[in-house]
């Protein structure tokens, strides 16, 4: 441990730190990572700022291209922008082949650690070898370019393979997070005429698995155009194969030609889809490139996270269905050729100390996180991660949702020893990439707010008529396009028009979320303007969780808001009219709850379900979730001038106090 950690020993002291803390405005980089930061030149703002295509040509120029690209960015056409238009380049080669001809072919490129604390390392090496094996069985099973492979897998090294390889003969992929129900992988397939579906036998959960291809099997019948599904082995569970249909990895890769060169693809040929919540009930499919995002994502990850790349070990705790696990698991990391961890399982299996076990094992220096899972660890007390060494730790990063000030104290008190810079970076699906985050040895960070826009970035805040304003709160704008964007909506332009630019104009991308900005320009994000619930940093929508609610036989009307929630920042709370005629007891809650689970997944389950003989509506029927988010949260209820029969507000209040929570 260095001479100046402090190791807090105990709950009394912890609590006079965190006072202490309290009192500190700023937090300047510690001087001994500020020497060694990456980067250091305050200048580089304003030189981004001067000329941002510059800036991020330089950034593109650091990966390997085919054919190097002539143009930067090209606006003709907003909000349809192109970026590195004319150039040509594989993403498989810059995070494999690339650094396997620098002689790094036997770096680790993953620790692996499996539930029941398998280890296993990942070379270089290794993922090179099974990817173009696998990318040779694809094409076997007759993928080409441009088609959509579907990809459901747990936490496993086979997943990076699976994204590589497609990455590797231009087959977007289209991966679905883990947790979702096997419906929601049905749904994915459809709408993205996938061709083939890599998925696995079974999955681990907590000791316990889950029969995972039989239960893809029995939603997957009579999609025409999915004509492969390609099957991990992993728990060894007992799975059907359909003839002609289904196959195993390992059988695919041991029949598959070892050799498969990568192709050059032009910079804005589709790299992936990811489907992400909106307003809506239908997902959006998130369109991400080639050339763009990967500039993005290396460069944002080199400086973020001032990467070390011969002496760093990277872990992100995200799962690789979310973007997070595709940009800073699979394509950053790889891009920059550095050392990541990959762990299978849950923080408190088998026990609460798992993950400071993990970082004392293979020596974590970089540990990025979400705030739910910061304020799950203070819950549990600091006994867990003082039983291991963290000294190797020299920076923290939090992603997902804002990270409450005391959240972030504790991170930093805790889990850094006050000797790590604590990285709190606002992005989403759609950016691709990091945008308003501190530069580690630069930017002095306040507790709760993602300070400034990474250079190159230009984000500002508007009032609801788009003017722009220095200070206050309003509506987070990014003004001009950047690499890794969104390039579309999958199949729907309209769409991708009328969700981010139809307010201010093609030229200014709507976020979504509102925020403050602080006298020294210092954003801070205060959380979703649409219909989106962000529990534990995981996007759902209002309107898809109620779909699914009101699809079950006994529902007749449904409303689904947010409440503040401890740990998870956010819950979700339905408020449900049944049919008429029937009650509301526990057990149809619970009946509602798991049929939620079955259709989205369980994480779009409800925390607690509230019956309402009426919902508050305007007279022209309109529900008016403003109100039911007070009455969830406990607040007196705002404005009800406009409501039509304010007598169904007394009686929810006195439901929602009264309510036992059902639990997850
Ligand atoms: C929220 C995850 C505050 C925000 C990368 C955004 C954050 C949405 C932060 C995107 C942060 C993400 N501080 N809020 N550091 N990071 N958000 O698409 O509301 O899953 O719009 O991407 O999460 O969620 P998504």
């Amino acid at each position: 441990m260095t001479d100046n950690a402090k190791l807090v020993q105990s709950a009394a002291e912890l609590e006079r730190l965190l006072d202490d803390l309290q009192k500190v405005e700023k937090f300047e980089p510690p001087a001994k990572f500020r020497a060694r930061a990456r980067v250091r030149d305050p200048g580089v703002y304003e030189v981004a700022a001067r000329d941002p295509e510059g800036y991020w040509a330089e950034q593109a120029r650091q990966l390997h291209w085919d054919r190097p690209f002539t143009t930067v960015l090209d606006d003709s056409d907003p909000p349809f922008f192109t970026w590195f238009g004319d150039g040509t380049l594989n993403v498989s080669y810059n995070c494999l082949d690339r650094h396997i001809e620098a002689g790094l072919g036997d770096r680790v490129a993953y620790h692996w650690r499996g539930e029941e604390g398998e280890e296993r390392a990942i070379t270089y090496a290794d993922l090179h070898r099974d990817v173009q094996r696998l990318a040779n069985g694809l094409k076997d099973l007759g993928v080409g370019r441009g088609d959509v492979v579907g990809i459901f897998l747990p936490m496993i090294p086979e997943v990076v393979v699976a994204m590589l390889a497609c990455a590797r003969i231009g087959a977007p992929h289209n991966v679905v997070f883990g947790g979702f129900a096997p419906e929601s992988v049905r749904e994915r397939m459809e709408v993205s005429h996938a061709k083939a579906l890599i998925t696995v036998d079974g999955a681990r959960r907590k000791g316990r698995t889950a029969p995972i291809k039989r239960e893809v099997d029995r939603v997957m019948s009579g999609l025409t155009e999915l004509r492969s599904i390609v099957v991990v082995r992993h728990t060894g569970a007992d799975c059907p194969m359909q003839d002609g249909r289904d196959v195993f990895y390992d059988d695919l890769l041991a029949r598959s030609e070892p050799v498969c060169p990568a192709e050059p693809l032009p910079a804005e040929h589709p790299l992936f889809i990811l489907y992400s919540s909106g307003s809506t009930a239908k997902p959006k499919g998130i369109l991400h490139t080639t050339g763009g995002y990967l500039t993005g994502v290396a460069a944002t990850h080199r400086d973020v996270f001032d990467l070390r790349p011969d002496s760093d070990v990277f872990w992100c705790t995200a799962d690789v269905g979310w973007v997070t696990g595709h940009s800073y698991i699979v394509y950053g990391p790889l891009a920059n050729g550095c050392t990541s961890v990959m762990f299978e399982g849950a923080p408190d299996y088998p026990s609460k100390d798992v993950w400071w076990e993990i970082i004392e094992r293979y020596g974590v220096t970089t540990f990025y996180t979400a705030p739910t899972a910061v304020r799950v660890c203070m819950k549990w007390g600091i006994e867990y991660p003082n039983r291991h060494d963290l000294s190797s730790l020299r920076l923290l990063g939090s992603v997902g949702e804002p990270i409450n000030p005391k959240a972030w104290l504790w991170f930093y008190a805790v889990i850094g020893r006050q000797q790590c810079p604590v990285v709190d970076t606002w992005w989403q699906t759609e950016t691709g990439h990091i945008m308003i985050a501190p530069l580690p040895g630069l930017t002095p960070t306040k507790p709760g707010s993602a300070t400034l826009p990474l250079p190159g970035v230009s984000a500002a805040l508007v009032d609801l008529d788009g003017n722009e304003l220095a200070e206050g709160t309003g509506l987070l704008v990014l003004t001009r396009p950047w690499p890794g964007m969104l390039r579309t909506l999958y199949g729907d332009d309209e769409r991708y028009v009328s969700t981010y630019f139809d307010r201010f104009g093609p030229r200014t991308y709507v976020v979504g979320d509102a925020a403050r900005r602080d006298s020294d320009g210092y954003f801070w994000i205060i959380g979703r303007t649409d219909d989106v619930i962000n529990v534990s940093g995981h996007r759902l929508s209002t309107a898809e969780v109620e779909s699914a609610i009101v699809a079950h036989e006994k529902v007749a009307e449904a409303a689904v808001v947010a409440e503040t929630d401890q740990v998870t920042g956010q819950a979700i709370v339905a408020f449900v009219t049944l049919n008429a005629d029937l009650r509301g007891d526990d057990q149809v809650a619970a009946e509602i709850r798991e049929y939620v689970g079955v259709r989205i997944g369980k994480l779009a389950r409800p925390k607690s379900i509230i019956w309402a003989e009426d919902l508050p509506k305007t007279r022209s029927g309109k529900i008016m979730r403003r109100l039911l988010r007070d009455i969830a949260d406990g607040r007196e209820p705002g404005d009800v001038t406009t409501l039509g029969d304010p007598s169904v507000l007394h009686q929810l209040q006195e439901r929602a106090a009264a309510r036992g929570k059902a639990t997850s």
